[in-house]
């Protein structure tokens, strides 16, 4: 729990909670004694806070957060005021991570020093909360109060460098943390300073005189980053109290804050979906095979086929996670140009030139399959088409060595026929990324019938080691994420036939808290990708028979709008900035377009819809509902192991707003008689023309 060591006259009290030293209530108590051994021992000069095995602490243990346990003496804020009040000189020493409740017992000491690779944060506004226990009080005054709310309002993680710019660290050391240590306490003790200088609940809070202009443009780009989200703005008024009331106000706000986020309804979503992440690692199949009874193999080397947007954004994944990569374009201008813009983007993320280098050097170009015979893992990005994704996986197999791992990134293929185009269908396994690959954080592992389970363990390790939240799924048309989407994408088109606009459906999505609404994505990403799909089916309107119906394909409702809209050219952004919507392309804000208003306006008439008001509640459930069902029939299958696993999906592959914890989670908040007779309600009216809407 914690460990005492006295050397030299300096207690060395080392937090020890495997595997990230969480502060549950045991480590506390513990640390609690602790410290007041060493204030109470005449022979301790001095204190030092570390962590072992390399970690200071991840804060709070927020398995505690659901049975009240971390309210209990003795609180964090306790030991905070232990360190703080102490007469002897205390430091803290932080290796790793100091997160939320970490960064704040490193608060309550006089001094902090840090090794060079440690990180820190305040992520408490993620899980919903505020950091309590006085870090919002006692942050703003070591560091400027713009700067601290933007740190806590973010929850972001920030690097030693970046906290010693700002003042939270008083030095960080390259080597040696802890001997170094000892010698810096030591030299503070023999300089007797006034300790009052250094107990920060003592000190003024860090604005300047123009505070009050900087808070109100704060308060407008924060505003709008909080879509409907709780937490960030109660942590932005706790911060600001710093601006205008005393330490021991801010404490009794921070208080009241802490009550009321620490027990509601968005706190509990957020803690689902962190949990959810680090349970979709634990992956199972078919009930046989687990994470524990598989062993990943070693991969080292990376082939990656296709130099698109996808390919590109996978290559710089494993790039930056330090991954050897071999990139694969045939043709060679393509391949120059791709690389090009990778090593643009890795511009971009680098810290400094040396790592620039490092990453450069581990990037490969190729222009023959040949160069890609010794890589352990291989994954093709091309389009969508299952002709040419067997064509090279089978080219990959004559030339790969016979370990070598097979991946496709479809986003919609069939995996077992895609193995079955090679020698090794064990071998065979979709990893599905998300667009853009170096941003999104969400990887769909999927696994053929012959998939071997020491692949899928393999390709789930790779997921986090290059820190995606993977999961594994089944394979059916769309696994989980784009499969639901499709009722998503369907229903809304529905409800601009029945007379809603792209706008109104949009608004609702943004004030449920997605960042964009259907149609805005949909501009983003392409309009015409959605159509290359239908196309691949036969189901535009060109490729039926004169005469066939613009609302019905194989006895089912269809929608003719989006593809009218791509036949007239709109593709959204890359299109002129034409889409479902007109664009600024300067500030991209969208406007009504009235050639749309036009376009929908005639296809009304023509298939007389009398166009209606639909009101927010009925586009919220028609847009999310069947989406919802869609995950009931996605688990009944088997295809998810979990609904949690699809609610890791949405969370970290389309942005669902995470303070409802996903779609699954979203269903039971609501109530699932409700969602049912929803359900049952649209499956009376519409039948089998609309499959989506038949309850599980
Ligand atoms: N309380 C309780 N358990 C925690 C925890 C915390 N604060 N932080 C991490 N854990 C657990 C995880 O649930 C996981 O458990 P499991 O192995 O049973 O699945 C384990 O510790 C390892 O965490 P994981 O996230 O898989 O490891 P990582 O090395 O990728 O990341 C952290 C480590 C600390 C960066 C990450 O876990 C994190 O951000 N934790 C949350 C910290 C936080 O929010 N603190 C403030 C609480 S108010």
């Amino acid at each position: 729990m914690a460990n005492y060591l006295l050397k030299n006259h300096i207690a060395v009290i080392a937090i020890c909670n495997p595997p990230v030293n969480a502060l549950a209530r045991s480590v506390r108590a513990k640390l609690y004694d602790l410290v007041k051994k060493a204030i109470s021992d005449s022979d301790v000069e001095g204190i030092v806070v570390c962590g072992s095995n390399g970690i200071f602490s991840a804060g709070a243990d927020i398995s505690e957060f659901s049975n009240n346990k971390a309210g209990l003496f003795p609180t964090i804020y306790d030991i905070v005021m232990q360190l703080e009040s102490s007469n002897k000189v205390t430091l803290a020493v932080i290796d790793g991570i100091a997160f939320g409740g970490g960064l704040k017992l490193a608060l309550g000491c006089h001094y902090r020093l840090s090794s060079t690779n440690a990180r820190f944060s305040f992520p408490e506004v993620k899980l919903g909360i505020l950091p309590g226990a006085g870090g919002t009080q006692r942050f703003p005054r070591v560091v400027h109060l713009i700067e601290a709310a933007k740190w806590i309002t973010s929850g972001q993680e920030h690097s030693a460098y970046q906290a010693h710019e700002i003042g939270l660290i008083d030095y960080f050391l390259t080597n040696n943390l802890l001997d170094k240590s000892m010698n810096f306490i030591k030299e503070i003790i023999n300089q007797s300073q006034n300790l009052d200088n250094r107990r920060i609940s003592k000190l003024a809070v860090k604005c300047g005189d123009n505070i009050e202009s900087e808070i109100v443009s704060q308060s407008k780009v924060l505003g709008k980053k909080f879509r409907g989200a709780v937490a960030p703005l109660v942590c932005w008024h706790a911060v600001l109290c710093g601006s205008y009331a005393t330490y021991d106000q801010g404490v009794l706000f921070e208080k009241k804050g802490t009550n009321m986020l620490i027990n509601s309804d968005q706190s509990k979503a957020l803690i689902h979906a962190f949990f959810s992440e680090r349970m979709s690692n634990k992956w199972k199949l078919r009930g046989e095979f687990d994470f524990r009874s598989q062993t990943p193999l070693p991969i080292k080397s990376v082939g990656v086929v296709g130099l698109g947007t996808m390919g590109r954004g996978i290559v710089i994944t494993f790039l930056i996670n330090g991954f050897c990569v071999y990139a694969m374009k045939q043709n060679k201008y393509a391949l120059d140009q791709g690389i090009n813009y990778i090593r643009k983007v890795l511009g971009k993320e680098k810290s400094n030139d040396n790592k620039m280098d490092f990453l450069s050097s581990l990037l490969v170009p190729v222009n023959l399959y040949s160069g890609l015979q010794d890589v352990d893992l291989v994954i093709e990005c091309v389009y969508e088409s299952m002709e040419l994704k067997k064509k090279i996986l089978r080219r990959l197999d004559a030339v790969c060595k016979p370990s070598t791992i097979l991946a496709t990134n479809t986003s919609t293929l069939d995996i077992d026929q895609l193995a079955h185009a090679t020698s090794r269908p064990e071998k065979v396994v979709g990893m599905h990324f998300f667009a853009p690959a170096h941003l999104m954080s969400l990887l769909e592992n999927i696994y053929g019938k012959m998939t071997s389970p020491e692949i899928l363990s393999t390709v789930m390790h790779v997921g986090k080691a290059i820190g995606k939240n993977s999961v594994l799924v089944g394979n059916c048309h769309g696994f989980v994420g784009n499969r639901m989407y499709a009722t998503y994408v369907a229903e809304s088109d529905f409800m601009l036939e029945e007379g809603a606009s792209p706008q109104e459906i949009d608004t609702v999505l943004c004030k449920y808290g997605f960042p964009m609404g259907r149609y805005q994505v949909s501009d983003l990403s392409g309009n015409d990708v959605g159509y290359k799909i239908k196309e691949s089916k036969g189901l535009t309107k060109k490729q039926q028979p004169p005469g066939t119906s613009e609302t019905i394909r194989n006895q089912t409702r269809y929608s003719s709008l989006p593809d009218l809209l791509v036949e007239a050219g709109r593709y959204g952004f890359k299109s002129n900035w034409k889409g479902w919507y007109d664009y600024d392309a300067k500030t991209k804000i969208p406007q009504t377009s009235p050639f749309v208003t036009n376009l929908i306006n005639e296809y009304r008439n023509r298939n007389g819809f009398i166009p209606r008001k639909i009101s927010e509640q009925e586009i919220l459930e028609r847009m999310l509902f069947p989406l919802i069902n869609e995950g009931f029939h996605i688990l009944e299958e088997g295809i998810a192991s979990r609904p949690s696993d699809i609610d890791v999906v949405w969370l970290n592959g389309y942005a669902w707003p995470r303070h409802t914890g996903g779609p699954m989670y979203y269903a039971h908040t609501v109530g699932l008689p409700h969602v049912l007779d929803v359900l049952q309600k649209h499956w009376k009216m519409t039948g089998s023309t609309q499959p989506h809407w038949k309850p599980r």
